[in-house]
């Protein structure tokens, strides 16, 4: 005889449980991808992604996970050889700069201890070192899934500022959107991004990014 528990509650940081409401509305046959209420809902999703992100900037919506939009942030600014400066604070900080050193940019790690966030002065201090401007983007992830670090994002960028710095200022947010505050334009964030399995409570397979002034001229040059 098979006994049934009931329904199933994950209890790991994601995929989270997806509401009901939410697996129901997706009972849905196919529409028309070229006209009609798609179009709006691509609007509406668009929208909704400047408020979640609160900026601006201008959203993408990727058919990938969070690795997906890892690669698409730094591939579309970013050149070969580019140095990026990842700020350590747990596992995913890392994966985030080895997946761009595979496809050929050069990772610099500032070590940081998994136990604690990110060392805004540390960063300064880093940055001010570097008087080539050799390095374009700066690589930090807002919550640390796996050490469960949150690193404060406005703090970072302050750093950057006080350095004189212009890399670019990179947010995984993949962990902690819409589960915490996160004020992409008000922190001076370049690009954002997250995946659909958490906050959001949808189901894995799509990814977003959110583009600032700034990272939109770093892909036109
Ligand atoms: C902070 C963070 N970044 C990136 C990822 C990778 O996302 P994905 O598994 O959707 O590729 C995860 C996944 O757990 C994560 O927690």
């Amino acid at each position: 005889m098979t006994l049934r528990n009931g329904k199933e509650f994950l209890m790991i940081p994601g995929p989270t449980n997806v509401p009901d409401e939410v697996l129901r509305a997706m009972h849905r046959p196919a529409v028309d991808i070229y006209e009609g209420p798609l179009i709006e809902t691509t609007e509406f999703c668009m929208s909704g992604l400047r408020k979640l992100f609160r900026s601006e900037g201008q959203p993408y919506i990727y058919a990938a996970n969070g690795h997906g939009a890892w690669d698409a942030a730094l591939s579309n600014t970013l050149n070969g050889g580019d140095k990026v400066l990842v700020l350590e604070s747990g596992r995913f900080a890392l994966g985030w700069g080895e997946a761009g050193e595979i496809t050929g940019l050069e990772m610099e790690v500032l070590k940081g201890d998994w136990r604690l966030p990110v060392n805004p002065q540390a960063v300064e201090d880093r940055l001010r070192a570097d008087t080539s401007g050799e390095i374009k983007a700066v690589l930090v992830v807002q919550v640390d899934t796996a050490s469960g670090a949150w690193n404060d994002i406005a703090a970072i960028r302050e750093a950057m500022t006080a350095a004189g710095h212009d890399a670019l200022l990179m947010v995984d947010t993949i962990a902690s959107l819409g589960c915490m505050p996160f004020e992409m334009d008000a922190w001076g964030v370049d690009i954002a991004l997250t995946g659909s399995q958490k906050g959001l409570m949808t189901p894995p397979g799509l990814s977003f990014v959110l583009a600032g002034e700034r990272a939109i001229k770093a892909h036109e040059t």
